[in-house]
C-alpha cells in the first residue's frame, strides 16, 4: 500500500505536491470515489482516475547496480553530492536503492520502482544474506573474527551470528582483507563489529546479495534483473532463506 500523492508522482501525474493539491482540489477518484483527504493508501488493484482518466500503471522495473564509493543512496541530496538515482535518469521509471549502502562503501544495490519489492527485501525478518569485502587497518587473530561470528555487543544490541572468513593479509603493512556475511541491515554495521573489535575498516565493498553478485559490471554499471532473478528474491525473502 502506498500513499495516493506518491503513486500519483510515481506515474508521472504531476510532482508530489502538486499531486496533493489535485487531491484537495477533488480530481482525483478511487474506485468511482472522490478522495480528497491527503494520506490515503492505494494498492495495486485500486482503479485510479485523474480528472476522469485512468491511471497507467507504471511498469515495474529491477536493477542491479553497481554503486561507486562517493555517491549516496537516495533519490536527491540537499548538498547536492552525487546520488544513485542520477545513474538512471535517461531511463523512464523512478527507480529508488532497495535498502542503503554508505556514502563511502561501494558494491552491489538493487533498484527498483516496486515498493512492495523493496520492502520485502529490506525488512529484517526476512534475513537477506549480505556479504562484504573489507580492507582492515591490522590483522584480527582468528579469536578475535570469531566474536563476530558468534555475534557481538553493538550501541544498538547483539548482532546476529555472522560468516567471517580472512581472504589475505600483509603483516609488513599490517593489513587483512576479510569476508563478512551479515543478513541484519544496521546502520553502518560492518564498519561498526570490526570497530567492535579494534580493526577499522578502510575501505568497504558489497559483493553479494542473497544469490547475486557484481559479475560482469564495472562501478558505476547496471544491468536488469531477469524475471526469474526477482522471482526467486521474492521466494528467499517469502521463505526466509538466506543466500
Ligand atoms: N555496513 C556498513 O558499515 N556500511 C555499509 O554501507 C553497509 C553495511
Amino acid at each position: 500500500m502506498e500513499r495516493l500523492q506518491k503513486v500519483l508522482a510515481h506515474a508521472g501525474v504531476a510532482s508530489r505536491r502538486k499531486a496533493e493539491q489535485m487531491i484537495q482540489d477533488g480530481k482525483v477518484r478511487v474506485n468511482g470515489e472522490v478522495v480528497k483527504e491527503l494520506g490515503v493508501k492505494v494498492s495495486a488493484n485500486d482503479k485510479i482516475e485523474v480528472e476522469g482518466v485512468q491511471l497507467e500503471k507504471e511498469t515495474k522495473v529491477y536493477y542491479l547496480f553497481y554503486k561507486p564509493r562517493g555517491v549516496i543512496s537516495a533519490v536527491s541530496d540537499d548538498k547536492n553530492r552525487k546520488v544513485v538515482a542520477d545513474y538512471f535518469q535517461h531511463i523512464e521509471q523512478r527507480v529508488y536503492p532497495v535498502g542503503r549502502l554508505d556514502y563511502d562503501t561501494s558494491g552491489l544495490i538493487l533498484m527498483t520502482n516496486d515498493g512492495e519489492f523493496a520492502h520485502m527485501l529490506t525488512h529484517p525478518k526476512f534475513e537477506i544474506e549480505k556479504t562484504y569485502v573489507a580492507r582492515l587497518k591490522g590483522i584480527p587473530k582468528r579469536e578475535e573474527l570469531q566474536k563476530l561470528e558468534r555475534g557481538i555487543k553493538l550501541e544498538d544490541g547483539m548482532t546476529a551470528p555472522a560468516k567471517v572468513k580472512m581472504l589475505s593479509s600483509e603483516k609488513k603493512q599490517s593489513k587483512a582483507i576479510v569476508q563478512i556475511t551479515i543478513h541484519e541491515g544496521r546502520n553502518r554495521q560492518v564498519r561498526r563489529m570490526f570497530d567492535a573489535i579494534g580493526y577499522p575498516v578502510q575501505k568497504l565493498s558489497r559483493e553479494q546479495f542473497a544469490f547475486l553478485d557484481l559479475r560482469g559490471l564495472n562501478a558505476g554499471e547496471y544491468r536488469e534483473l531477469t524475471a526469474h532473478e526477482v522471482k526467486v528474491l521474492r521466494v528467499h525473502a517469502e521463505t526466509g532463506k538466506r543466500g
